[in-house]
């Protein structure tokens, strides 16, 4: 809706109305045109001015309109109009202009925004282009250069940068809306013929082909597949080369191939899955609605290593009181530098001073944790180690501290059980480096209370998290998928593969790094420790001939192998790849390697054969989706959505592909489960294959879209 008035005597007042960011919905849309028809055909007035209620001028078009069969006038007509009126219209910004609500103020005549104000064409993130006009308006209004940096990042800009790119003619420290009504009477009078945009020429850069090119090499190599900034250079480049209306068509044309593309889907997927992860339950049926957290105001992280600085940084960052706890005084030195800088530098890239630096203490000591109202452990992940750690803390701290572990696999309930109040535990696990990182699980055993969970909940938001509350089990959700993909990518080295061909088509399907890749960067050691705690390792097995089977599943000692001979990955310069050095980044191929593999095959009678890369995708990423299921049905996860958002936020999940479960819907489920049953019978040895219950229920069930799962899942449960 849009309201109107007239205020000092000539000048219309539009405002929108549509809680919370006043978006472009068919109803606002039906408004602006009808209150613009008012003031226009209104003799008394001589100016427009158009704002938003409650200090926002608008956040673009309702994403719930989207795959709808959209009602109400189209937004290009609209914004036509506006920008054709006879009469001078003022747009001001308030809160933020974003999408369409900035091509929205593009079509009118002066812009004038809040210093507070920010602006963005962020639709490439929702695999969109600004189809309203934007990518054509934005370079005449600020030049190409300029305009391709905001379209194809979509990232916001604050007003004092967008007076600066020309954006916005004005910047209002007080009420902008009164410095807008004073404007637009001082401009009633002037000639619009020099404000309309979309007649300015296109200035077309010397370097204009150099420039283009070079821009499209750059979304190509970021985009890891996304289509939407291809498109957003392809727009601009019309804006630069045909007359205006041309290029709105083209702008038109590309923006109707975006729209039907899966991508969009799955980045509106995204979009919406990322809020509903907010709002966790439980299984017992605590939620997120009725648990309420309690104030955090001094934290504690114990252990000072790779994890524990991070999560100190992002602590300290809140604003909070930090407590960091580390026994080795090495590494105290060495944490204190480390976290100083990280601070210093986090602080120089948002324009401020390290004022988190003074809020961290450090101390050898566990009693200095005595009056914090939260402690995150990440001492090594050795399970004796921590119990001893959460029988001290529960022993040390004050009543009521929340207890949490940043273990990555290890059973929480077993550590709650080591203390006076289980129900205060609950895993935060973090992701490396974990003031980077914007995944957060909040693992909750069955003990944990609601508030304990929202406590998390909420200091993960704080933090900057996306936080995502799972059941306990071995690994969680992201580390339990993880163990069947690397398992398959193990055994397709063993059949044929090499680490590169693996690499190329989990890279080309749009992973940052593929699994080797990543292996060697996490440290090969890793896993090789993990395996020996569950008795899989072979000692030995470099000299003699290790056995492909542990208690009758397969199992490849590859990685094992590596570990026997020192080769943990960058850290030691050897892994699947070659390094220049120790702690170099770039991986080469190592003949070595590869004659190794050779060998091995051999003295295992494995005959290598042609491996391509659907196979390679088929069995790595069918076998994560497996377990995602398995997941599903065991009430770890609540949702597809929960799982989606963890492996987009914490696992490089090509967001485009909108999340592991909702790419299985992509694909089909009754393929999924087709090619699962192929690949088990192939190997009959390797139980991750075996298509889990949930999977063949929702095929019988007619495979429905993603959102309807839960549905089926409850069935399920309820059946149990
Ligand atoms: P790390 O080995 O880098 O650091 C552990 C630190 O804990 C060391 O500085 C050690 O001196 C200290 N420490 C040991 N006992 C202590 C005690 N009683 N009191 C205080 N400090 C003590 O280990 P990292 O990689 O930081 O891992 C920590 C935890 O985080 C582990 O549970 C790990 O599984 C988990 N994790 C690790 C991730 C990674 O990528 N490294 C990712 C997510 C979780």
């Amino acid at each position: 809706m849009a309201q109107y008035t007239r205020v000092s005597g000539s000048v219309g007042l539009i405002t929108l109305q549509n809680p919370p960011v006043n978006a472009l919905s068919a109803a606002v849309r039906q408004g602006i045109v009808d209150t613009v028809k008012r003031a226009l055909g209104d003799p008394k007035v001589k100016s427009v001015v158009i704002c938003g209620q409650n200090g926002i001028f608008c956040g673009g078009a309702d994403i719930k309109e989207f795959g709808t069969n959209m009602s109400g006038p189209p937004l290009v007509p609209m914004i036509h109009a506006i920008e054709a009126a006879n009469k001078p219209v003022v747009a001001a910004i308030e809160g933020s202009a974003l999408g369409g609500g900035l091509e929205l103020a593009l079509g009118c005549h002066y812009r004038i925004a809040h210093s507070k104000a920010r602006l963005g064409l962020p639709e490439v993130s929702l695999g969109l282009l600004p189809a309203a006009g934007g990518t054509q308006r934005l370079p005449r209004l600020i030049g190409v250069p300029a305009a391709l940096d905001l379209i194809t990042t979509g990232r916001h800009v604050t007003a004092a940068e967008a007076l600066q790119l020309g954006v916005v003619d004005r910047v209002a420290e007080h009420s902008t809306v009164d410095a807008a009504v004073k404007f637009a009477l001082s401009v009633a009078a002037k000639s619009l013929d020099a404000r309309r945009i979309s007649t300015y020429p296109c200035p077309r850069p010397s370097d204009f082909d150099a420039l283009f090119e070079g821009a499209m090499q750059k979304v190509r190599q970021s985009a890891r597949g996304a289509i939407a900034p291809v498109a957003c250079v392809q727009a601009v480049r019309a804006a630069a080369t045909r007359p205006y209306l041309q290029g709105m068509e083209r702008e038109k044309e590309l923006m109707a191939t975006l729209f039907t593309s899966g991508q969009a889907r799955a980045l509106q997927y995204c979009f919406f899955a990322q809020r509903a992860v907010s709002k966790w339950n439980m299984p017992n049926g605590a939620r997120w609605d009725t648990s309420k957290p309690r104030p955090v105001h001094k934290a504690a992280v114990i252990g000072l290593g790779t994890m524990g600085r991070g999560i100190a940084v992002a602590l300290a960052q809140t604003g909070m009181s930090v407590v960091a706890v580390e026994t080795q005084e090495k590494q105290l030195m060495e944490a204190k530098q480390a976290v100083s800088g990280m601070l210093e530098r986090g602080a120089k890239r948002r324009g401020l001073t390290p004022a988190a630096l003074h809020k961290i203490s450090y101390s050898h000591d566990i009693q200095a944790v005595a009056d914090v109202d939260l402690v995150i452990e990440a001492v090594f992940e050795d399970m004796a180690l921590k119990k001893k750690v959460f029988q001290q803390l529960s022993a040390v701290c004050k009543p009521g501290t929340f207890l949490c572990t940043n273990t990555s696999a290890l059973d929480v309930d077993h550590l709650a059980s080591q203390t006076r109040n289980p129900e205060l535990v609950v895993g935060m696990h973090f992701f490396a480096p974990a003031h980077v990182m914007k995944l957060l699980e909040v693992v909750y055993g069955p003990q944990s209370s609601p508030q304990a969970v929202a406590t998390a909940m909420q200091l993960g938001k704080k933090m900057g998290k996306v936080s995502v509350a799972v059941g306990n089990c071995r690994g969680f959700v992201g580390n339990r998928m993880l163990k069947p993909y690397i398992e398959q990518a193990f055994f397709l080295l063993e059949e044929g593969a090499t680490p590169e061909l693996v690499d190329r088509a989990l890279e080309e399907f749009g992973f940052p790094m593929g699994v080797f890749r990543m292996s060697d960067l996490s440290g090969l050691d890793v896993g090789w420790r993990v395996r020996k705690g569950d008795g899989l390792v072979e000692s030995g097995s470099a000299s003699g001939q290790p056995t492909r089977l542990r208690e009758g599943r397969r199992y490849s000692p590859l990685g094992d192998l590596l570990c026997e001979q020192g080769r943990f990955g960058q850290k030691t310069g050897r892994g699947w790849y070659q390094y220049d050095k120790p702690g170099s980044r770039v991986a080469r191929s190592d003949p070595w390697f590869h004659s190794f593999l050779e060998e091995y095959r051999a003295r295992h009678g494995l005959v290598a054969r042609r491996i391509d890369h659907q196979e390679v995708l088929e069995r790595c990423l069918y076998v994560l989706i497996n377990e995602g299921f398995r997941i599903l049905e065991d009430g770890i996860a609540a949702g597809p959505e929960d799982i989606d958002i963890i492996y987009v936020f914490g696992y490089g999940w090509p967001r485009h592909r909108g999340g592991p479960m909702f790419y299985a819907g992509m694909v089909g489920l009754a393929t999924v489960l087709e090619r699962l049953e192929h690949y088990r019978q192939a190997h009959p040895d390797v139980p991750y294959l075996q298509p889990c219950s949930l999977l063949r229920r929702l095929v019988a069930s007619g495979s429905p879209p993603v959102h309807r799962w839960r549905e089926v899942i409850k069935k399920l449960h309820s059946q149990l």
